[in-house]
C-alpha cells in the first residue's frame, strides 16, 4: 500500500510536499472523484465528512479509483 504522494511521484507528478506528516495542509489537493481515507491531522471533522480536499502526502484512497486536481 503506497500513500498518494508515493504513487503521484512515481508517476512524474511532483505535489508540492513540505512535512510529509499530515500536519502542514501544503500537500492539499482537490478531491474530483473518490473516498480518501483521511490519515492526516490538518483537516477539520467538517472538511473531512466533505471529502472535497485530501492531503496527499498521507492519506490514501478507499475507492480503487482516485481523482485529483493536482
Ligand atoms: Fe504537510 Fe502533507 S506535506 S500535510
Amino acid at each position: 500500500e503506497n500513500s498518494v504522494s508515493e504513487v503521484l511521484h512515481s508517476n512524474g507528478v511532483n505535489d508540492d510536499l513540505s512535512c510529509e506528516q499530515g500536519l502542514c495542509g501544503t500537500c492539499a489537493v482537490k478531491v474530483l472523484e473518490c473516498i480518501p481515507d483521511h490519515r492526516d491531522v490538518y483537516l477539520n471533522t467538517t472538511e473531512r465528512a466533505s471529502n472535497a480536499t485530501m492531503l496527499v502526502c498521507c492519506s490514501r484512497s478507499r475507492t480503487s479509483t482516485l481523482v485529483l486536481d493536482c
